[in-house]
């Protein structure tokens, strides 16, 4: 079977590096047609860095890197350094890349890719605030239709909020963005904090990275050495959680994942609850399902997959 074309939208991110690495260790099953920047964990300037850094880790500098919108559509930017460290990608000394940033914008790309390929061959891939793919789905609406569907990293019902008590960080950061993305229409498969929060980057796992000791694993190990102290000392537990993986995991191993299907919308009045995901999980309303809603994986298969894959690199 011809592999699935796909488009990451993000912003690097550890966790978003590892993703990416997932993806591009995947060629059989994903065709990365672009990678598209958006401003989130850290400005846009250092995601669009930082997307580059990791092709050329990968050897995969024949991916073109677009960079996107620089905030979010009507409110002021708020970044994570607190977690990724002020690079965005703190725990590995890495070259600045050689490879350029793509002419095309962000914007441009998605629109110019989806607008190119068959109807109903690209999937988006959004790892970040939803800005870039709200911006072409508003600047373009046709492109919507043509689109196999969406799966995103965002939003979360049973775990609520990581950056406020009740939202989660790409949604919270551009709520607006997100609220055009969820009523467009497109068939969306949301890897929520719910699942992300299963799939804990443990001692033992990282210990097998560490053993594969390659220029990428060892890189990685940096990354994640870095980035899980963050969420380990916020919740305690087994290790910090894996998010944006979860998205590239899923296209490759559906089978590890289950959810639902449910009607989730998204809070952008509310100061309080900004850039909740009001998720109807137990079907109280009677507001039709717009997405396949994932709450659980199979972390040990996740994690198999995913040290079998940067073992490729
Ligand atoms: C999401 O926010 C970012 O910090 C991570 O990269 C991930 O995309 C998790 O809430
Ligand atoms: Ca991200």
């Amino acid at each position: 079977m011809a592999p699935q074309k796909i488009i990451i939208d993000t912003d690097p991110g550890q966790d978003d590096a590892i993703a990416i690495l997932l993806a591009l260790a995947s060629p059989e099953e994903l065709e990365v047609l672009a990678i598209t920047t958006v401003a989130g964990n850290v400005p846009l300037d250092k995601t669009s860095r930082n997307a580059r850094v990791i092709c050329e880790l990968a050897g995969k500098t024949d991916i073109p890197v677009h960079e996107g919108c620089d905030r979010p559509m009507q409110r002021t930017l708020v970044t994570a350094e607190y977690v990724h460290g002020k690079t965005g990608l703190d725990g590995a000394d890495l070259p600045e890349p050689k490879m350029p940033v793509a002419s095309l914008s962000a914007v441009e790309a998605i629109i110019h890719h989806i607008r190119r390929e068959p109807p109903g061959s690209v999937t988006l891939c959004p790892l970040g605030p939803l800005t870039n793919i709200a911006t072409a789905f508003s600047q373009a609406p046709d492109i919507v239709e043509r689109l196999a569907g969406i799966v995103l990293m965002g939003g979360a019902y049973f775990e609520v909020g990581n950056t406020t008590p009740a939202a989660e960080f790409n949604i919270y950061v551009d709520p607006e963005a997100a609220e055009i993305v969820i009523k467009s229409g497109i068939d969306i498969t949301i890897l929520s904090l719910d699942v992300t929060h299963k799939a804990l980057i443990t001692q033992p796992w990282l210990d097998r990275i560490v053993a594969l000791d390659t220029p990428v694993t060892r890189v990685a190990t940096g990354w994640l050495n870095f980035y899980e102290r963050y969420d380990v000392e916020k919740y305690g537990g087994a290790g910090g959680p894996l998010h944006d993986p979860c998205v590239i995991a899923y296209l490759l191993r559906p089978d590890l994942f289950s959810g639902r299907r449910i009607n989730v919308e998204i809070e952008t009045q509310s100061d309080l609850t900004r850039g909740m995901t009001v998720a109807d999980w137990w079907g109280v309303t009677d507001r039709p399902p717009n997405a396949l809603f994932i709450g659980d994986v199979d972390s040990d298969g996740f994690f198999d997959l995913l040290a079998e894959r940067l073992a490729r690199l």
